[in-house]
Order: C-alpha cells, then structure tokens, then sequence
C-alpha cells in the first residue's frame, strides 16, 4: 500500500506547549507509595524517592504532574499531608476503598517534582470541601509569608513559596462516583467562586475547571459550566481512556479517531460559549486524563488496605500502537490542546512499573513508555498542517479510518514524522515531499512492531517490546520515502540543510 503526506512551511497547526507531555500521579493503588516513594528501597534518597523511578520519568521528560487526584481529591484534605509525619492522621480513603497513611502529601511532593525537573498540576477539593479550603491552600503553597497558611509552610521547613502554577478546580464533577458530585450548574457556581478566590490569593496562577468524565458525558455539561466559570478560568479539562475489551484491534487502533473528534466539540463548545459571552478570550483545553484503561476492571484487592495493587493494567504491544495514535491526535491539535497528562505515571495505568522492595524491588518501561518517551523528546516544536492521501479500512464504528495516522513536528533544524500504519497485514509506502524546507536526510529511523500484538514487558523480560533503530527512510531531492512495516510505530527524524 502506499500513502502521500504533504505539508508546506507556510502551513503550521501552532507550537507544541511542552506541558502537552504531562502525567498524573494519583494517591492511588501504588503510584504514590511502592511507586515515586519507597523509602527502605535500594535506590530511595533521603526523602525516601525512587532513585530508579525517578530515572525513568526523567527519560520520558514529563513537564507537568498532576496531583493528588483524580477521585481521590473529591474527599481530601490537604492539610493532612503536610507538617511532621509522626502526627498525620490515618483515613479512610473513599475514593479508592483504601487506607490513606499521608505519609507524602503537598510538602514532599513537590520536592519530588522539582528533582523529575517538572512542576506540579495541583487539584483541590471541589467535592466535600470549597472555595475557602481551595483558597487556603493555595496560600499555604503560594504567599510568600506573614499569614497563616503561608507560615504554617514555612514552620514545616519551607521557606520558599512553592510556586504552583497550574491549578485544577476539582475533578471529574459530574461523575455520579464522584464525592461531592455535582450538576453542571452547582459546579459551575462553586467553581467560579473558588477561582475568583484563588486567583485573587495568587493572580499569576493558571485555572483548570472540569470538562465532562468522558465523551459520552460531553455537551450540555461543558456549556453550562463555562457559562459561569469562562471569564475565570484558562483551560476546561476533557478526560477519556480507550480499550479493547471486545479484542478487535482494527477497531481499537482507531480509537485517535474519536479523541479527535473529541477535542473538536470540546473546542466548538467553548468558541460557542466565547461567542455568546462576546467574549475576546479563548479558551485552552487541558487534556489532563487520557491513556488505555481496561486491562485491570474488575480486579479485586483488600478493602481498606494500604496501597494495595489497583489500575495495573498490563500493557502490551498495540496498547503501544494506540498510545502513539492519541499522542499524534494531541499534537494535531496544540493550537487548542495546551497541556495532557497520561494517566497515569507509576503502576496505576501506568508506562512504569515497580516492584514493592520486598518482591525484589525492579522497575521496568511497559510498552506504552517508548512512544510516550519518543513524542516527548522529539515533538516539541511547530507542529505542521500535514494532509494525507491513505487507503482506508472501515471498523463497526467509524467509516473511512486511514491507515496511515501521521503527525509532523519542526523544530531547530530537524523535522520529526511520527507515523503508525493501522494494517495488520500489509506494509505502507509513504511518501513527503519536504524539498520546501530543505530536507537535507535521515538522522535516524525508528520504529517499534512486533509479531504478536498482545506481546508484553515484565520484570523478568524488560526489553520484549521496546524500539529499534533502522528502517528504510531515506531523502531524495528532499522527498521523504519510507517503508512503514505492518502495524508499527515510526520516528523519522530528517535534518534540515
Ligand atoms: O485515573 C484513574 C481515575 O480515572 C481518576 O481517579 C479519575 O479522575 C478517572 O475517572
């Protein structure tokens, strides 16, 4: 099969905001503890963090971490996690039916963000708590000093403001499993006060407000809460995860398809809402939960345990395949898409796992790591409009799905051609005539495929699945040609002269 990419200097999406390659870490199953915070463990520094995760995160280059939940956030109390930890209380967590130790919170976390070299998306509770705490905390980690919360900071060894930035006014609202759940009008009147409180406490920080759970969520949802919160926030938050419970796979590798589709009434929504407000702001989108999720449903654990395994989905080759699809759907569109976070960063649905210190305490990249670690270092940059001629297939749900999904990001120098081939059985010849920006050749090809889609990384077989370098690109009078291999995931890096 062949397909044809083109693109023009002239015709560029936008630039790539790095925060697009955020994560999530959630007080969770063992993201937190066993996952970044083990202390005991071989590796672990003086504040008990992972040497070996933290490693790992570093080789995915995630700007942006979002903390500390998720549904977790819904009843918590963040109070709860800072100051001396002989005297944090134990609690029920509801979320998650676990046992919350607190025993990292605000305080170390972002100590541990700063050595990831990433900074912190914070949460607050929207949920079983309001503005008033939102605005106390965002004191406690923002005012410089001489009030309460900005001294109870610097009395807990402190002394310099944390400095967070981006701030989520709660999660997921409209979600019947959500505590404190809402309407889309009772969140989107508490959301805008707490804003209005949190931005006057710290004007320079950035506010996320709650777009639906998912898409079969998404419409009167978005409307109704950007009527109360668009003159006061700066991002409505969209949050999807795609499966194959049904193992149709030329199916699932189409899912990019729907988060496109997604991201577009998402974004038609909010210019809806700008025009009826008459409003001259536009309005991001913080695309702050997205992965696969399905592998771990219905896996019991022991209520009331401490971090016990929850959300460890075992991810395996054409997870890959479909991490790489969302990552290029996001990037198509950075001129709206200004931060994403993988859900989530360690073992909780997750591109690295741990093993507990007392099970031998490895760490290893599941399959979904190597695409996510691709598209973080090579696709900042200007993305370009690229438009593709590709054969199509049809699944049960989406007529004329390409075969070829392809992104294409310039940055110093180099273009970047991210590309997967959706066929199962035949390779795709792709062709890019790059002679407008002086394609001068190939620095490198690489690509991930395997024989067995459901192929997996373990403790015992870390590099089952992982990238080779190779390949057949090369540049001719600045055409680009390359042999795409049958369902696999291609890095075509190209100098420029
Ligand atoms: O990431 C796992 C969970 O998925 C989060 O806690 C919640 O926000 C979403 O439903």
């Amino acid at each position: 099969m062949k397909a044809k990419i083109t693109v023009h200097p002239a015709f560029t999406v936008g630039d790539v905001d790095p925060r697009i390659f955020g994560s999530f870490i959630e007080h969770l199953g063992r993201a937190v503890y066993h996952g970044i915070y083990e202390p005991g463990h071989p590796t672990a520094d003086e504040e008990g963090f992972r040497g070996d995760v933290l490693d790992m995160v570093k080789k995915l280059g995630v700007p942006i971490v979002r903390y500390p939940g998720g549904n977790f956030v819904s009843g918590y109390k963040w109070e709860d996690g800072t100051g001396d930890k002989s005297k944090r209380p134990r609690r029920l967590e509801l979320a998650w039916g676990t046992t919350e130790t607190n025993e990292v919170g605000i305080d170390e976390f972002q100590s541990w963000c700063k050595k990831a070299d990433s900074q912190v998306m914070m949460a607050v509770n929207l949920g079983t708590r309001g503005p008033e705490e939102a605005r106390q905390l965002v004191e406690y980690c923002n005012h410089p000093g001489g009030t309460e919360y900005s001294d109870r900071r610097r009395a807990n060894g402190f002394e310099e403001p944390f400095g967070i930035k981006v701030w989520c006014l709660g999660n997921e609202m409209d979600g019947p499993w959500q505590m404190g759940a809402k309407t889309a009008t009772e969140y989107g009147r508490i959301a805008a006060e707490a804003a209005k409180l949190m931005k006057w406490t710290a004007p320079s920080i950035e506010l996320v407000a709650c777009g639906s759970s998912n898409v079969g969520m998404c419409g009167d949802w978005e409307a109704e809460v950007l009527r109360h919160v668009y003159d006061h926030v700066d991002y409505l938050s969209l949050h999807n995860y795609y499966g194959n419970p049904e193992n149709d796979t030329p199916g699932f590798l189409a899912c990019s398809l729907e988060m496109d589709s997604f991201i577009r009434t998402v974004t038609a929504i909010c210019d809806y809402i700008k025009k009826i407000k008459r409003s001259r702001k536009t309005m991001y989108l913080s695309f702050d939960e997205w992965n696969v999720w399905f592998h771990s449903h219905g896996i019991p654990f022991e209520k009331w345990s401490v971090a016990p395994p929850q959300l460890e989905d075992i991810y395996n080759f054409e997870d890959a395949l479909v991490v790489g699809c969302l990552l290029m759907t996001l990037l198509k569109h950075c001129d709206r898409v200004k931060m994403a976070c993988l859900a989530q960063l360690v073992n909780v649905i997750a591109p690295i796992m741990t093993e507990n210190n007392e099970n031998g305490g490895r760490c290893w990249a599941q399959t979904i790591f190597y695409p996510f670690m691709h598209a973080s270092q090579y696709g900042r940059g200007t993305v370009l409009d690229a438009r593709i001629e590709s054969p199509t297939y049809e699944t049960r749900r989406i007529k004329d799905v390409p075969y070829l999904e392809t992104c294409c990001v310039k940055n110093d120098g180099e273009i970047t051609v991210f590309a997967v081939n959706r066929s199962l059985d035949e390779d795709l010849t792709v062709e890019c005539d790059l002679s407008a920006f002086g394609a001068d050749s190939v620095i490198e090809q690489l690509f991930m495929t395997n024989d067995d889609m459901k192929a997996i990384n373990t403790a015992d077989n870390p590099d089952n699945v992982v990238p080779e370098a190779g390949g057949d690109a090369k540049i001719e009078n600045g055409v680009l040609t390359a042999t795409l291999g049958k369902h696999s995931w291609n890095v075509i890096r190209i100098k420029l002269a």
